[in-house]
């Protein structure tokens, strides 16, 4: 069931590159997953084509802005876990994928400090949290961290969004050459040639870290739903 976007209108945030780790970290935990491929660039759909290896997760690229919702209601019914990568833009779209989701992922770069187009989208979650008359969980993840740093322009970053009220996930995306390899190669992160891709095991583990605090946020939103 949960369905959880990935959105932020601005290019190269990290959308797709988060959307493929939370499937791979789901499906190597034994999760049906399909991923619903909404950017017409068609990414996840190319990094599908490149192995067979990829268990249970099913790609959607039939997708139109005619087609969305019922797409997603579809594989909705089908799996345990929908994914949808969105485009870099703010289309009907991405408001109607955004409308239905139980959790909004908004990936954005840590380092470049550049949070308008995660602003954006925060306003366009709202919006469409007043049409559907619910809350639509959300969070900011920041991608492409250093390894090496934990930089004060980022703690300073994270403590103002906090301060505004903007969720921020707990567990950051590293910049890790196995995450490049991944698109680049195909198949799943655990299936990587661990002699050829440096810090695959930290990959793996920063990976699953992520998907643990997803996989908490879903809990959390599910059990105030019960009680309401
Ligand atoms: N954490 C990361 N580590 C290494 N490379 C990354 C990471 N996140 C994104 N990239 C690379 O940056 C580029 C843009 O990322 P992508 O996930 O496609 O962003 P978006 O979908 O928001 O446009 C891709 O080439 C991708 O491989
Ligand atoms: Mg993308």
């Amino acid at each position: 069931m949960p369905i959880i976007s990935f959105a932020n209108p601005k290019g190269g945030a990290g959308k797709t590159t988060s959307a493929l780790l939370l499937a791979n970290v789901l499906a190597s935990k034994g999760a049906g997953v399909t991923i619903v491929d909404a950017d017409p660039e068609k990414w996840i759909s190319g990094w599908a084509n490149l192995s067979d290896n990829i268990k249970k997760i099913e790609i959607r690229s039939d997708v139109t802005e005619d087609s969305i919702v019922d797409i997603i209601e579809d594989a909705a019914r089908k799996t345990q876990f929908v994914i949808v990568d969105l485009e870099g833009t703010a289309s009907l779209m991405v408001a109607n994928a955004i409308g239905m989701s139980d959790l909004v992922l908004i990936p954005t770069q840590g380092a470049s400090m550049d949070a308008r187009g995660a602003a954006k989208t925060i306003k366009l979650i709202k919006n469409q949290a007043r049409l559907a008359r619910r809350e639509i969980p959300h969070s900011v993840v920041f991608t492409r961290t250093s390894a090496a740093v934990a930089s004060r322009s980022l703690k300073n970053v994270r403590s103002q969004l906090e301060d505004a009220s903007i969720p921020v996930l707990k567990t950051s995306i590293v910049e890790r050459a196995a995450y490049r390899d991944l698109l680049d190669f195909g198949g799943l992160l655990e299936n990587l040639p661990s002699k050829d891709v440096s810090n695959l095991e930290k990959a793996i583990k920063n990976a699953s870290e992520f998907t643990r605090d997803i996989l908490e946020l879903l809990e959390i939103s599910s059990k105030k739903g019960r009680a309401a």
